[in-house]
């Protein structure tokens, strides 16, 4: 197990080493962009300051994802994870979207509430044929850190690298000295630094487990990075991971929780570690306030086989004192934010998630059956529902997702739930039981889903109809 498991340990060696030229290019394009830590950021063709129109295509590429080494995968515009989309809320946003896959594809923008024609599953759109474009045209209503990949129905597109973040910036945002995007992932490489291959029954059962951690596309943090004492700063961080729940802290550095998958919570909640269900959202503030401390880093807690906890550094920053002409660090000003009291006499549903083995196959299922087959549920836009997502699997997690309507999570295993904020997925553990609410206020066709593919392509997923009253 050469290589791979040892940078997954956070330890130095052949393939783990520094990367200081890595280090400087990524300084350079910090001072080229300025936002977001230096991650490449789609162009904005359109003059109108309300209109951001880009250009994206999906292809296949070559890149490090571990130093030295390079990996096939799929990318959009080439790089993994893609190019941020970035917008201001309430702006309209054009995608040219070219498919340069072998294979056809969609581009799902998860967590935004836009049309529901414009959601990117095949059950609102025909999947974009080999060579084939699409333009995608909506409005973004809400501010927050979302992601976009595909919803094909190919088991592996988001896997090989076809995912990336959108970052969607408040009327008034909030000011920071520095925002940055980390883009959480793990892949499964083999020894020749290849996607290993697909598919198998552990597979069907766990989802893909991947030996190598990815932050923003590489295996370890980029060396000789700096931040100043004193500083406050914005971490937007997703979980594109196709399977595992990315337990993560800071270290060197104190942090609140600040937003989640629906944008700014009513109040910042201090916490000592975050755990990102397979496609969450979360924002924290980070202030580089511990004078001891040479290093600030976020660092995944990471459960090793034998049960203990590793430490893998995602990213690293040497703390420097500010110079005597530094101006004074950001205060950020939090706007404020009301969310929906929990309704008096909401509608109550019941979803059960499991497994049938019949014949030698095996079906995730809801409600007991394939959820493909359920009958297409129908709601009312604006009327409060609460379900109650019960999983009867008490060997495997589940995230589930909803598409376009966000949900608060209101109970867990019957007591109240401490996870305050909109969401648009939340983990259902082994054996447990969680009660969300939703007011459906977005019409259209929408589909939820549990977020490991293995599991919503073998019947964890179904199709529901938010429809105006
Ligand atoms: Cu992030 Cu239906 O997906
Ligand atoms: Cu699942």
């Amino acid at each position: 197990l050469s290589v791979l498991t040892v940078c997954l340990l956070g330890v130095t060696a052949e393939g783990c080493g520094s990367a200081s030229t890595e280090a400087a290019s990524e300084q350079a394009s910090m001072m080229r962009s300025a936002s977001f830590g230096g991650v490449t950021e789609l162009r904005d063709e359109n003059p109108d300051p309300k209109i951001v129109e880009v250009n994206l295509t999906a292809g296949a590429a070559e890149t490090e994802l571990v130093p030295g080494r390079r990996t096939r995968v799929l990318a959009f515009n080439g790089s993994v994870p893609g190019p941020l989309l970035h917008a201001r809320v309430g702006d309209r946003v054009i995608v040219h979207f070219k498919n340069d896959l072998a294979e056809p594809t969609t581009i799902h923008w998860h967590g935004l509430r836009i049309d529901s024609a414009m959601d990117g599953t095949p059950q609102v759109q025909h999947p974009i044929p080999a060579g084939g474009t699409f333009t995608y045209d909506f409005v973004v209503r809400d501010a927050g850190t979302y992601w976009y990949h595909p919803h094909a129905t190919s088991l592996e597109q988001v896997d090989r690298g076809l995912y990336a973040p959108i970052v969607v910036e408040e009327a008034e945002p909030p000011k920071f000295d520095a925002e940055r995007v980390f883009v959480l992932d793990d892949v499964r490489l083999d020894d020749a630094f290849q996607m290993a291959p697909y598919g198998g029954m552990s597979d069907m059962m766990m989802g893909r487990i991947g030996n190598v951690l990815l932050m923003n596309g590489r295996s370890k943090p980029t060396s000789g990075l700096k931040a100043e004492r004193g500083r406050v700063e914005r971490w937007r961080l997703v979980n594109a991971a196709g399977a595992r729940v990315m337990a993560v802290t800071v270290e060197g550095a104190s942090f609140r929780v600040i937003a989640t998958d629906g944008g700014l919570l009513p109040s910042p909640s201090t916490t000592s570690t975050v755990a990102l269900a397979v496609g969450q959202r979360f924002d924290l503030e980070v202030t580089y306030d511990k004078p001891e401390a040479a290093v600030a880093q976020l660092v995944a807690l990471v459960r090793t086989s034998a049960g203990a906890t590793q430490k893998v550094p995602l990213a690293a920053y040497d703390l420097v004192d500010p110079g005597p002409e530094a101006a004074a660090a950001a205060r950020p000003v939090y706007p404020r934010v009301d969310l929906p009291a929990a309704a008096s006499a909401p509608l109550e549903k019941e979803l059960r998630f499991g497994m049938v083995h019949s014949g030698g196959m095996m079906m995730m299922t809801i409600n007991g059956q394939d959820g493909m087959t359920l009958p297409v549920e129908r709601f009312e836009q604006g009327r409060p529902v609460r379900f109650t997502l019960v999983n009867d699997d008490t060997m495997h997690g589940h995230p589930f997702h909803l598409h376009g309507n966000f949900f608060q999570i209101l109970e867990r295993n019957g007591l109240p739930a401490n996870e305050p904020g909109l969401k648009d997925t939340v983990q259902l553990l082994p054996g447990g039981r969680v009660t969300i609410e939703t007011a459906f206020e977005n019409p259209g066709d929408w589909m939820y889903h549990c977020h490991i593919v293995e599991h919503s392509e073998n019947g964890m997923m179904a199709m529901i109809k938010v429809q105006a009253p």
